[in-house]
């Protein structure tokens, strides 16, 4: 028997607080796997960022990365290490660098999601550049953008077509507030989208690996308030119908970490944003959410380790296609996604992994969530987002919100 230890490597950027539970619990699970001949053992460590040589072996079987989609020295460094040694590493770096939003909407229209009417605009402004003038003269058509408003419909939405963290997004009543939001709008290349307005339901449905979470969520709240705690808002078909289109987006983008936000309007709920793969992981936003995402975090990244799980090499998105093109209804068609997805996550084995080695988990996880070192976590992330006289106040918010999630956990712990 060989005792063998597997690294995981945290990228990270400006996060704060989901590291330091995730490392301290890896600490309290303080594993030894007999995987096959061997007894496994894991460790974190923080990614630092240096000059590395293109032939410097990797050091990590897994990489959980925050940081690679705006910061580019490490995201070629997790580049190399897949292409050289075999990283995995959530999430697929091309893949993140290259799906913007309107990749993605592109992709599940083919796959005949119910993603609302939305239109590709040119931009209204541009940075100089040599051939541009030419360029716009002889191919730029004129447009009648208020024409296009009227075809889609007020309400509407213009955002940029590869946006995140609702910068530039404006809600628009009618065509003269149209043409003027496009008049300010800049160099940024945007979409109209059709309103989904009033909507019945709002949910980040957020997945991490095989494991889902819908969250009930209330965009016109402070930030602390959008994530709402709500845990039985859902009948079983809604959650499996959200679960299933998140599940599907990930496992044909390769995102193993992502989010996506669907509006229910007329009984059907609609995918509004889905390129969100890096997502909120923050104490000062999940609150009651956050465990879940830590306790996911680990059995998905201890589970890849473990079984040196390796990147995928591409995505074959004809399977998909391949579906998609066929005369059946949705519905039909949805299953069938579903079917190659689950075995793209191992679903099956990936939950007998985790019934076998990590049944303590929750356990040790319900204690954990109890510590002072919970609670200081929590306060060095407030500490550096809030003004001072909040610091105590939102700690406690907070704290106390994970305290709500024990409760209710054990409520559901103690029924299993
Ligand atoms: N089609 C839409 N219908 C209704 N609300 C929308 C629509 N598109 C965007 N919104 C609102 O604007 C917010 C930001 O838009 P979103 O597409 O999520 O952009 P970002 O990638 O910046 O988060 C959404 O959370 C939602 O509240
Ligand atoms: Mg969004």
């Amino acid at each position: 028997m060989t005792q063998l230890t597997r690294r995981i490597g945290l990228s990270l950027g400006a996060d704060i607080c989901w590291p330091i539970c995730y490392e301290a619990l890896l600490k309290e699970l303080d594993l030894a796997l007999p995987i096959g001949e061997d007894t496994v053992t894991f460790e974190a460590e923080r990614v630092s960022i240096e000059p590395f040589d293109l032939m410097r072996p990797c050091e990590y079987d897994v990489v959980i990365d925050r940081l690679t989609h705006w910061y580019h020295t490490s995201r070629e460094w997790i580049k190399k290490s897949i292409l050289t040694d075999d990283l995995y590493v959530f999430n697929n770096p091309w893949s993140l660098q290259s799906m913007e939003k309107q990749t993605t909407y592109c992709a599940m229209l083919r796959l005949g999601f119910p993603i609302p009417r939305t239109w590709l605009i040119p931009p209204k402004a541009y940075a100089e550049s040599a051939d541009l003038e030419p360029t716009l003269r002889r191919y730029a058509k004129l447009f009648d953008l208020g024409e296009i408003g009227d075809d889609i419909g007020y309400p509407l939405y213009m955002k940029p077509y590869d946006g995140g963290a609702w910068v530039g997004v404006t809600a628009i009543k009618d065509r003269e507030a149209l043409l003027k939001a496009y008049n300010e709008s800049g160099v940024r290349v945007m979409h109209l989208q059709e309103g989904i307005v009033p909507f019945d339901g709002f949910v980040r449905c957020v997945g991490l690996g095989p494991q889902w979470r819908c969250v009930n969520y209330d965009p016109d709240a402070p930030l602390h308030d959008r994530y709402q705690m709500d845990v039985d808002f859902l009948s079983a078909s809604e959650e499996q119908r959200l679960i299933d289109m998140t599940m599907v987006i990930n496992a044909f983008f390769g995102w193993d970490f992502n989010s996506c936000e669907s509006l229910l309007s007329k009984g059907e709920w609609h995918p509004i944003d889905f390129a969100n793969a890096c997502p909120d992981s923050q104490v000062t936003s999940l609150h009651f959410h956050f465990p879940w995402l830590i306790k996911a975090n680990l059995r998905w990244s201890i589970y890849c380790a473990a079984t040196k799980r390796r990147p995928n090499t591409n995505l074959n998105w004809r399977e998909y296609f391949d579906i998609a093109d066929q005369d059946i209804p949705f519905d039909e068609k949805l299953a069938a996604y579903v079917e190659i997805s689950r075995k793209r996550f191992d679903v099956e084995d990936f939950e007998a992994f985790c019934a076998q080695h990590l049944g303590h988990l929750d356990e040790v996880a319900h204690h954990y969530f109890a510590t002072e070192g919970v609670r200081n976590a929590i306060r060095e992330k407030v500490e550096a987002l809030y003004p001072k006289h909040e610091v105590e106040e939102f700690t406690e918010l907070f704290w106390d919100r994970i305290q709500h999630w024990r409760d209710v956990e054990s409520g559901a712990l103690s029924k299993s």
